[in-house]
C-alpha cells in the first residue's frame, strides 16, 4: 500500500488510474480503525479494482475542541490493518494541505440538519459536507463506502451527491457491533473499564424501545428510554428519537410508517456516543 500525503499526488495518481480504466472504491475515515471501518474496506476491495482509504481527523466537523484534541490517532496500527484489508492507497494529509485557507462556503441541508446530530452539534454537518466534497474531488471514486452507524451522515452525503452532481455510487453497510451490542466506534477507545461496561446501555435502550413499538405511544416509549438510562451511572442521554428512516424527521406517532429509525446520542463519562437501529414495523 502506498501512503500519500499531498493533494497533488493523490490527484495525479487517481488520474492515471482512471486513464487505465481502473474502477476506484473509496472509504473516507478519521482513523483509529476498527472492524466497522474494515468491513467497508473489505467490501470496497472486493467490489472495485482499486481501494483508496483516507484518514483525516477533520477539524471543521468538531464542535467541541476537547473531542478534536482527544480523538484517538493510531496511524501506524491503522496502516497495518489497511494492508491486511487489501487497501491500495492511503491518503492521510495534514490539515494545511486540505485547508490552505479557512473554508468560507456554507452548506444547507434544510430540515435534515435541524434535528438530532444537526441540532446538537452546530456546524458539524457543514464540516462533514466540506471535507467529503473535497475528498470526492481529490479521489474521484466510482463508489464511496459509508456506515449506517452514522445514519444522518449518510443522508447528508446522499443530498450532497445529488445536489452537487457527484458522479459516484454511494454504498452503505450495516453497523458492526461488539459482542454485547455496543456499536464499534473510534471513540470507544476513550472509555475506561467502568464506562465501557455501561456503554452497552445505548444498545439496550434501543432494544427496549424496539420491544415497545406497536404497543406503546411514541411519547411513552421515549419516556421509558429516558427513565431507563437515568438509572445508569455515568450515562447521560442527549436525545432518543423515533424517526422516519429517509427524512430522519422525528415522529410523534407511528401510523402509516413501514419502517422507523431509532436514534440515540448519550454521553458515557466524557465521551459522546451515537447509535441507531432500523426497525421494520410490518
Ligand atoms: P469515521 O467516524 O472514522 O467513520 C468512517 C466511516 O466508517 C463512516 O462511514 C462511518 O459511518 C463508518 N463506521 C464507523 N463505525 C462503524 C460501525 N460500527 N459499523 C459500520 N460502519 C461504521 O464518519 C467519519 O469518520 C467522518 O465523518 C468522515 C465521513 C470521514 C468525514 O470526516
Amino acid at each position: 500500500m502506498e501512503v500519500i500525503k499531498q493533494v497533488h499526488v493523490i490527484r495525479e495518481t487517481v488520474q492515471s488510474l482512471r486513464c487505465s480504466g481502473k474502477r476506484i472504491g473509496f472509504v473516507p475515515t478519521m482513523g483509529a480503525l476498527h472492524e466497522g471501518h474494515l468491513q467497508l474496506l473489505r467490501a470496497s476491495a472486493s467490489e472495485n479494482d482499486i481501494t483508496i482509504c483516507s484518514i483525516f481527523v477533520n477539524p471543521t466537523q468538531f464542535n467541541n475542541p476537547d473531542d478534536y484534541k482527544l480523538y484517538p490517532r493510531t496511524l501506524e496500527q491503522d496502516i497495518q490493518l489497511l494492508e491486511i484489508a487489501g487497501c491500495n492507497y492511503l491518503f492521510s494529509p495534514d490539515a494545511e494541505e486540505v485547508y490552505p485557507q479557512q473554508p468560507l462556503l456554507h452548506f444547507s441541508f434544510g430540515a435534515l440538519e435541524e434535528v438530532m446530530e444537526g441540532e446538537h452539534r452546530p456546524g458539524h454537518f457543514n464540516g462533514v459536507a466540506t471535507i467529503v466534497s473535497k475528498l470526492f474531488h481529490f479521489v474521484q471514486p466510482h463508489r464511496a463506502y459509508f456506515g449506517q452507524k452514522d445514519l444522518q451522515q449518510v443522508a447528508i452525503v446522499r443530498q450532497l451527491v445529488k445536489g452537487l452532481s457527484f458522479d459516484l455510487e454511494l454504498v452503505c453497510y450495516p453497523t458492526v457491533r461488539e459482542a454485547d451490542g455496543l456499536a464499534m466506534s473510534s471513540r470507544n477507545k476513550r472509555l475506561d473499564t467502568t464506562q465501557r461496561g455501561v456503554a452497552t446501555s445505548l444498545y439496550k435502550a434501543m432494544q427496549l424501545a424496539k420491544e415497545q413499538l406497536g404497543q406503546e405511544q411514541v411519547a411513552d416509549i421515549k419516556a421509558n428510554v429516558a427513565a431507563y438510562l437515568q438509572g445508569i451511572d455515568q450515562v447521560k442521554l442527549e436525545y432518543f428519537e423515533i424517526a422516519n428512516p429517509d427524512s430522519l424527521q422525528p415522529l410523534t406517532k407511528l401510523e402509516g410508517e413501514q419502517e422507523v429509525a431509532l436514534c440515540i446520542a448519550a454521553f458515557v463519562g466524557p465521551v459522546r456516543l451515537i447509535d441507531n437501529m432500523l426497525v421494520n414495523l410490518n
